[in-house]
């Protein structure tokens, strides 16, 4: 089946862990007789005959039974450096012996199959002492190699991992359920790493490398990736994964977790679904997206929504709904489409919302204009620490890329944004909803804020965990009660409202 297959075995490498083949390397061996051997290495019942028969063969060679391929193991094991050598005497051998063109046009089983047939010839000649679970475990990482990610596979595969954090060859974090892991996941060097990065990046037709040492791309599965390399990130190839949740978690998720009130989720809904202009603000990984996806789960099916997103994140469930997606710039350093080259088409679509995964520039002021010009229930995202923060953050952003008055963009501030909400990643790792803000006008040179729901944090529990409670204000009628009271859902409102005064809302 590969062409290149009538070298295996001529140069077998020797390395740490591995007992050096004393035997000569067997005859060039025909494809089809190759083929023969893999076949009967690959069947179980026969495998025992057949290292019985190599043994005969090459006495000096210790033979163990060929492995099947296994399920990517949960969790890596720690590896020896013997491990690694060994890995990469197999893997230089099995690169020179296949044919990656032929490879390339197999499926992914029948390829695997093939690997692993390779890999066990191989194991068997260079007559490395081997277990079956380190053979598995072998035969795993080097089809993980040559056809995913390498030793990012296992984890990849670990859907409550929300973060893949990489910094360089030999440390490998991840988080899961807010807390951030080392693991012992390591790349055998800085250039396996490269090559990996170099792999994902590949997928979206970019590049990186020492003229361009920062990209974003994504996985096929949907994740985000940014790969920062040398001379820029000091210590090796720097490579961040936000994973991808198939199933995105929902507002009443969020309230399981104690991340919002039961009350809190109803006033959300409600201003998701009366046409609020919302502005969701947090720090990084705080659950931005996440509550933005929340959100638009209350928008109504008849209306036309187009999302615009650097990379496609939201997963809104109505029918009516335009993706839309930034480009980078290609090879060339050409064909960029910008978030607000974005916005401004979709404006000439006949959105009845615009949804804008994150702002992070001029664009906000395209955002703005979309808000204030009858796009109402319109939403975006961006970094900022408080509500009044994000008021400021906008500000920025906007005088970026236009010379206004700074009054002028307030007022227009004022005039488009109806509600902010902060998420925030608290000191225990949970995701928390700390305010629910409203916009309310200017007082003189100020945007007047006013604050309807909070989490104010009581204490600690004895593991750690933060203790708090969503509580309401005192504001029994909102700014955008009127909105409310037209889409009929004034009642709920102040019930909500009047539920979380005082005590309601206790949360661990
Ligand atoms: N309330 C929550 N409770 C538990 N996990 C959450 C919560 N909100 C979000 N997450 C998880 O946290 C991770 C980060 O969430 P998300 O992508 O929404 O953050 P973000 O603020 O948009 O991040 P970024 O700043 O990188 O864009 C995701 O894996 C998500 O599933
Ligand atoms: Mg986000």
């Amino acid at each position: 089946m590969f062409g290149k297959r009538d070298d295996f075995g001529n140069a077998p490498k020797t390395a740490a862990g591995i007992k050096p083949a004393s035997a000569p390397a067997p005859a060039p061996t025909s494809p089809s007789a190759l083929r023969a051997t893999v076949g009967a290495l690959a069947d179980p019942s026969s495998n025992a005959q057949n290292a019985a028969m190599l043994a005969a063969q090459m006495p000096d060679i210790q033979v163990t039974q060929a492995a099947p391929l296994a399920a990517p193991p949960p969790v890596q094991s720690e590896k020896t450096p013997e491990y690694y050598a060994t890995k990469k005497t197999v893997f230089d051998t099995l690169i020179e012996t296949i044919d990656m063109s032929q490879l390339a046009e197999m499926d992914n089983d029948t390829t695997r199959a093939e690997i692993a047939d390779v890999v066990n010839e191989i194991l068997i000649i260079q007559g490395g002492v081997m277990s079956i679970a380190e053979q598995e475990e072998l035969l795993e990482d080097i089809c993980n190699d040559v056809l995913g990610y390498g030793p990012l596979e296992p984890l990849l595969a670990r859907d409550e991992i929300s973060d893949i954090m990489v910094n360089g060859a030999d440390k490998c974090y991840i988080e899961v359920n807010g807390q951030i892991e080392l693991t012992n996941v390591k790349f055998q060097d800085n250039a396996q790493l490269m090559n990996i990065c170099q792999r994902i990046v590949s997928q979206v037709g970019r590049r990186v490398d020492d003229s361009s040492p920062i990209c974003d791309a994504r996985l096929m599965d949907g994740s985000r990736v940014n790969v920062i390399a040398p001379p820029l990130s000091i210590d090796g190839p720097t490579l961040t994964i936000r994973k991808f949740k198939k199933d995105k978690l929902t507002l009443q998720n969020l309230v399981s977790f104690g991340s919002i009130s039961q009350d809190g989720a109803t006033i959300l809904g409600i201003i998701g679904r009366t046409r609020c202009n919302v502005l969701i603000s947090g720090g990084t990984g705080s659950g931005k997206t996440t509550l933005l996806n929340c959100m638009t789960q209350f928008v109504d099916a008849q209306e036309r929504v187009i999302t615009c997103e650097d990379t496609a994140e939201l997963q809104l469930q109505q029918d009516h709904v335009v993706r839309l997606e930034t480009r980078p710039p290609n090879l060339e350093g050409e064909g960029e489409i910008t978030m607000r080259e974005l916005i401004k088409n979709c404006l000439r679509m006949r959105p009845e919302r615009i949804i804008v995964g994150e702002v992070r520039g001029p664009e906000a002021f395209d955002l703005l204009q979309a808000m204030n010009t009858g796009h109402d229930g319109s939403m975006g995202t961006l970094h900022a620490n408080s509500p009044r923060e994000a008021l400021s953050r906008m500000e920025s952003m906007i005088t970026m890329g236009y010379s206004l008055p700074s009054i002028t963009i307030k007022e227009m501030i004022a005039g488009a944004v109806d509600i902010i909400v902060q998420a925030s990643r608290l000191r225990d790792g949970s995701r928390c909803i700390t305010h629910i803000s409203e916009v309310i006008g200017m007082e003189g040179d100020v945007i007047v804020l006013q604050d309807l729901f909070t989490y104010n944090i009581t204490g600690e529990d004895a593991n750690g965990k933060l203790v708090g409670k969503h509580q309401s204000t005192g504001i029994v009628k909102p700014h955008f009660w009127d909105k409310a009271k037209y889409y009929n859902e004034e009642q709920r409102l102040a019930t909500a409202l009047s539920n979380s005064a005082g005590d309601g809302g206790d949360f661990a």
